[in-house]
């Protein structure tokens, strides 16, 4: 038996939850850390355009996509994906979009359970960071709470025999994602996101009015105030957009953020009715994400920072991975009066914002077991539990240096993020065509696609992608290929040709040289091991979509492309279904 025919239980509720998927740790963490480290203003311009470029139209030729799978009865990306590839090549292919939820949330969730342990901590009187103590020592002691919290300085989270406080908060956290999304669909998710996704904006609000009046510091420097922060957030230094970096970091944020190519959206909007629409569905959720990431995660945190940090620290404490965003900002708490009831807030709205994107992590693999496997929504549930606790456990148990994590976040967080959103934008504008995409996106529309997005989508999207993604791969891959696969004698001569080109000499080379070699082949064995349970994954997925696709088949469903249109189907007149 499957499950029951499942459905949104409102408009505004299919918003708050694709919405709630895209507002996660991604616009709080990810994006200042990305902004700060790629010029702060500069980033805003490639940010944009890839916002413009990309996350627009592929997201709207994703909500079409999956919407009209949900009519066929498919809610996975493998089936839709398939369909609207017409074969096999896409079906696999689609087996990547419930990868990248799913690989996503082995590490997801765990951030998540940091940011509630953090809120707990606030609550209970903060994290140890002596108001007074100077600047540096304040980060040395967030730091060093972090590493407690996160296991970062060494592998084997139960080795001691003891359970940490923050392997509770794991199984609390693991324990409410779980549930919700086994209350399905309207009861589970949708109800969480109405109330988490205001509960969230009201608490970044009350945060953001707080970082927004700060006094000037009278110990700070005279250029660290608010202005002197907005000024960083909005005013481009040209210089950095000659760096392609700038333009990668910018094109991922988009992905990551507005879970668009994430394989998340594909099966949201297929739960949707026919006549819903999708256009004015899909702009209003991106727009919210924007709202969250630029106007209340961007202007908080960097302005928080340079305020306290100043800018160089800024630069330096706000990296682009998720895991700096907590050192830099206890120290800003720390400085603020009433700085612990802010923390706690913080770092509460934080949990909210991962938990609502955690959940449609879920949902994706759950739909995809159910429906390849034809179990119910019990035993897929169970299903889906499993192989998620397992890959938190990996994540948790090869925590020093956050390696197992990070090389998950770079490999399925970044680059395979890019593999799907161009699989599924050439599905989409190529291979069942623009003019059928279109209609079927306009059927129940409340806005048109601008006639120039529909171009974009069919030439300058798969091109800018094309263009980003290879240059993503040249400035990056080489670097993590020879990490996974370099000995002792490789890493040491490349060190020695870092240290010389930063003119050390002598003892300082030397100790350049050791640490550089030894923290990559410390890496190594966790990294070798991070790639195995990525390909792991992505078997068992291929595996599954083989059963599936036999199966479907086996029941008559018609899996390589779209229905003709119902108007040539004489199911209505011609015209209907034009747009309003
Ligand atoms: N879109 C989610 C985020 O931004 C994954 O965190």
């Amino acid at each position: 038996m499957t499950e029951q025919k499942q459905q949104w239980g409102s408009r505004l509720g299919v918003i708050l939850a694709v919405a709630g998927s895209a507002v996660g740790l991604g616009n709080f963490l990810r994006f200042p850390g990305n902004a700060a480290q790629n010029g702060g203003g500069a980033f805003m311009i490639p940010y944009f355009i890839a916002f413009l470029v990309l996350g627009i139209p592929i997201g709207w030729a994703e909500w079409t996509m999956g919407r009209y799978g949900g009519r066929k009865g498919f809610h996975s990306a493998p089936a839709i994906m398939g369909v609207w590839g017409k074969g096999a090549f896409a079906r696999y292919m689609g087996a990547f979009g419930v990868l990248i939820p799913l690989a996503v949330y082995f590490y997801y969730v765990i951030i998540e359970s940091w940011c509630l342990c953090y809120a707990w901590n606030y609550l209970q009187g903060g994290i140890g960071v002596s108001p007074t103590a100077d600047v540096a020592t304040q980060v040395a002691t967030s730091k060093s709470f972090f590493a407690e919290v996160t296991f970062s300085e060494s592998d084997g989270f139960l080795a001691d025999g003891q359970i940490h406080q923050s392997v509770w908060f794991w199984v609390i956290t693991s324990v409410i994602n779980i549930y919700f999304v086994f209350r399905g669909l309207s009861k589970g998710i949708e109800k969480f996101c109405s109330w988490a996704m205001p509960a969230m904006a009201v608490c970044a609000l009350i945060v953001l009015v707080r970082v927004l009046t700060l006094p000037p510091d009278p110990t700070n420097p005279a250029e660290q105030n608010v202005l002197s922060g907005l000024n960083f957030m909005w005013n481009p230094d040209f210089e950095a957009l000659k760096n392609p970096q700038t333009w990668l970091a910018a094109a991922g944020q988009i992905f990551f953020s507005l879970s668009v190519g994430f394989g998340v959206i594909i099966n949201y909007a297929s739960y949707m009715r026919k006549k819903d629409d999708v256009v004015l569905s899909g702009l209003t959720s991106s727009a919210t994400n924007e709202f969250f990431e630029v106007a209340l995660g961007g202007m908080i945190t960097l302005t928080a920072a340079v305020v306290f940090l100043g800018l160089a620290a800024t630069k330096d404490n706000t990296g682009g991975t998720f895991s700096t965003g907590f050192f830099a900002l206890p120290v800003v708490f720390a400085r603020m009066p009433a700085g612990n009831i802010f923390g706690a807030i913080w770092f509460f709205m934080l949990f909210l914002a991962a938990i609502t994107s955690s959940l449609s992590m879920l949902q994706p693999t759950k739909a995809f077991v159910e429906e390849a496997l034809g179990v119910t929504r019990s035993v897929g549930t169970a299903i889906v539990a499993g192989v998620a606790i397992l890959g938190n456990l990996f994540v948790l148990w090869f925590s020093k240096d956050l390696v197992a994590l990070d090389t998950i976040d770079f490999w399925v967080g970044s680059v395979m993020i890019f593999v799907v959103a161009g699989v599924q934008i050439v599905c989409f504008a190529w291979i069942t065509g623009l003019d059928k995409g279109l209609k079927e996106a306009h059927e129940g529309a409340q806005m048109r696609i601008p006639g120039v997005i529909a171009f974009t989508m069919k030439w300058i999207s798969p091109a800018y992608l094309l263009v980003i993604f290879g240059l993503f791969c040249w400035k990056n891959v080489p670097g993590y290929w020879a990490n996974l696969t370099w000995d002792e004698a490789q890493f040491r001569t490349a060190a020695l040709e870092a240290g010389t080109e930063k003119k050390l000499e002598g003892a300082e080379l030397q100790a350049f040289v050791d640490k550089d070699v030894n923290t990559k082949l410390a890496a190594q064995p966790a990294t070798r091991l991070s790639w195995g349970v990525i390909l792991g994954t992505i078997g068992l997925l291929m595996a599954t979509t083989a059963v599936g696709a036999r199966r479907w088949r086996a029941q008559g469903r018609d899996l390589d492309g779209l229905y003709p249109p119902d108007d040539e189907r004489g199911a209505k007149p011609a015209g209907q279904g034009a747009l309003r």
